[in-house]
């Protein structure tokens, strides 16, 4: 037994790439959000593992972009404007998506977006704005998708990503963990309802990864106190890896529960947080 003493500080474990395997091959996967830093991750990772994928994000430019130096349609790799916050854009994008892949048969739901405030100036238009975004257009896609599943007869699986957010909460997010803590209860419901077509729901919570999402976070705080926003990132550095959360350990862990061989793992909301979260 040694000194009674916390990790913090001392230690950095690594990331470790994921060994790649054609895992995927022959799936098609729409993965929202694909350009951010954990989609873009999980875009490269699905590829690699011989899925096609369809890049569906609120800038198609960005998208496009992202396919191109990707390897465009040749690699199986396409781009799709997509903004959650609209109902008809939803569904021109499923449809977009499903004639150009010739049908899905797996959903990641990365992209979401995050706008700060303490509880009491939380006012209803933040709500309005981090629901849309975060839960209504994730459920609405992930409806849509089911459906297009249900009518081929192929089954599928869909990965939601809501937060530890949406397990612990963090002050000043109040909407934003709310919403996340909605994304892990429509996980276990719509798993529920969609077992009997085969279709498999699950989700990923991570901690702090090192996306540009986190540094917004950071930035906010750092308007509000006299601390430096990079030191304020710093501090969000997990405890136990001695760094941030990589994207591609996220995009690895969405990637594995796309696959047909997780039958039995349903509904779950799946902890990628350097053991924060003790639940
Ligand atoms: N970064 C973190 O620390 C962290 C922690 C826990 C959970 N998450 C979750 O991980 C997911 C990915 O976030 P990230 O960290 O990669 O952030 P990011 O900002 O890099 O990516 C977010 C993506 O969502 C897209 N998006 C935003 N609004 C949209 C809209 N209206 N329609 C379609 N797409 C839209 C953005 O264009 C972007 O590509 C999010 O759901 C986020 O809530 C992030």
């Amino acid at each position: 037994m040694g000194e009674f003493k916390r990790h913090r500080g001392g230690h950095v474990i690594p990331v470790v790439e994921p060994a790649v395997f054609p895992v995927h091959r022959g799936k098609r996967f729409i993965v929202t959000g694909g350009t951010g830093g954990v989609g873009s991750a999980t875009v490269e990772l699905l590829l690699k593992q011989g899925a096609c994928v369809v890049i569906a994000d609120v800038s198609e430019d960005a998208a496009a972009k992202l396919a191109d130096t990707l390897g465009g349609s040749d690699r199986g790799v396409h781009a799709i404007g997509l903004d959650l916050r609209e109902e008809a854009s939803v569904r021109a994008a499923v449809d977009r998506a499903v004639s150009t892949l010739g049908g899905v048969d797996g959903l990641a739901n990365v992209a979401g977006m995050v706008k700060m405030a303490p509880a009491l100036e939380h006012v209803r238009s933040l709500w309005d704005d981090q629901f849309a975004v975060n839960v209504f257009g994730p459920f609405e896609i992930t409806r849509l998708v089911a459906a297009q599943m249900i009518d081929q007869g192929t089954g599928g699986s869909i990965v939601n990503v809501a937060s530890e957010a949406g397990k612990r909460g963090h002050p000043d997010m109040v909407a934003y963990n709310a919403g996340k803590a909605a994304i892990i209860n429509l996980t276990r419901v719509t798993a529920e309802e969609w077992a009997p077509h085969s279709i498999n729901v699950n989700c990923v919570c991570p901690g702090g990864v090192e996306t540009r999402m986190l540094h917004q976070v950071a930035d906010t705080h750092a308007q509000h106190t006299p601390a430096d926003a990079d030191d304020i990132f710093a501090f969000m550095a997990n405890e136990q890896l001695g760094r941030h959360i990589a994207p591609i350990e996220v995009a690895s862990v969405i990637s594995f529960l796309l696959s047909d061989q997780v039958q039995a793992i349903r509904g779950q909301s799946i902890n990628v947080d350097g053991g924060s979260c003790p639940y």
